[in-house]
């Protein structure tokens, strides 16, 4: 009865996932035309079609127990309700392609490996509408040299930093002139170009107050250790050759 509960309302969400799409895309408003253009601007590199629809399908079925960007930090985890996905932002899970992916989920349900969750969610799922959520699974956990998501990290830069920072990451948001100590111009940033990751997470977390007397806000005290490394996987990127190349969209196939 439990299960079937659970499963009913699994359900309910999927379909919303599939359905929403369709409706929602002749009556998409200008403001969402803006915030595709920033999102385009601000991301190394564009979601495909499937990509965008696997998007829909993890963010409704998927986060609850693998986290919004991917780091097992799903809230049914954080409740304790479900064991601890494996991190997809991280380690191996961070170089697969979406075939790959794909690929050892397959031979995991096959020898009844996975956890009995998941071989829930993939007996409900048709197996298409599974595989466009591994596209983005793999869309999802780009850069792999970085414990983060870059695409993740770019919604929150445009929310939180770019102020100050600049859209392009060039140090000149519109607040910068009123400060005294201007924001790092993260497309000449040496801890970047050094590659010395753990110190930008540390510099995010900490911020500048105490070091520089700036502006640099303590992100610690507001935003979780997995939300900055998203942070530090997305501002990599404005230094073009630091982390891997983005994925090229047949790589998702
Ligand atoms: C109710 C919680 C839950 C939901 C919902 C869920 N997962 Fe999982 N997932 C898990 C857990 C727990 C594991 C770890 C499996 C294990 O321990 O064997 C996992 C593992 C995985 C793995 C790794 C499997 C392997 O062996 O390599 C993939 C890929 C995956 N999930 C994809 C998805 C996708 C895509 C969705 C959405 C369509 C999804 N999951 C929805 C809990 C969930
Ligand atoms: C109110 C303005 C402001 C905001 C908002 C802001 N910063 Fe900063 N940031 C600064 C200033 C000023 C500096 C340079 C002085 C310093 O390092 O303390 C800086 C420095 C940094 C550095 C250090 C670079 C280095 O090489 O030492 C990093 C990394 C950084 N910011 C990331 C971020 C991220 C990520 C966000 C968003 C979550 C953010 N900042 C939001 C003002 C800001």
């Amino acid at each position: 009865m439990k299960g079937r509960a659970k499963g009913s309302v699994l359900l309910a969400l999927l379909l919303t996932a599939c359905g929403g799409r369709q409706e929602a895309s002749p009556e998409a408003t200008a403001g969402d035309a803006a915030r595709a253009v920033v999102d385009t601007l601000l991301f190394p590199f564009t979601l495909t079609e499937e990509q965008l629809e696997g998007k829909a399908i993890f963010e409704t079925v998927c986060w609850t127990c693998h986290g919004p960007s991917g780091h097992g930090d799903g809230p049914a985890v954080l409740a304790g309700s479900v064991p601890r996905p494996p991190d997809f932002t991280t380690g191996d899970y961070a170089k697969l392609t979406r075939a790959q992916l794909e690929a050892r989920f397959s031979a995991a349900l096959a020898a009844r490996r996975p956890h009995p969750t998941m071989q829930y969610v993939s007996s409900i799922l048709q197996p298409e509408v599974f595989s466009r959520a591994l596209a983005y699974v793999a869309a999802l956990s780009y850069p792999p040299e970085v414990p983060g998501s870059a695409l993740a990290g770019a919604q929150l830069y445009r929310e939180r930093c770019a102020g100050c920072h600049g859209l392009t990451g060039d140090g000149r948001g519109f607040v910068a002139r009123q400060l005294t100590v201007a924001p790092a111009d993260f497309t000449q940033d040496t801890l970047i170009r050094q590659r010395n990751f753990i110190a930008l997470f540390t510099r995010i977390k900490q911020g500048g107050g105490s070091v520089h007397g700036s502006a640099m806000p303590a992100w610690g005290l507001s935003l979780l250790d997995n939300d900055i490394w998203n942070l530090v996987a997305f501002i990599v990127t404005f230094q073009p050759g630091t982390v891997a190349e983005p994925p090229a969209p047949q790589d998702g196939e």
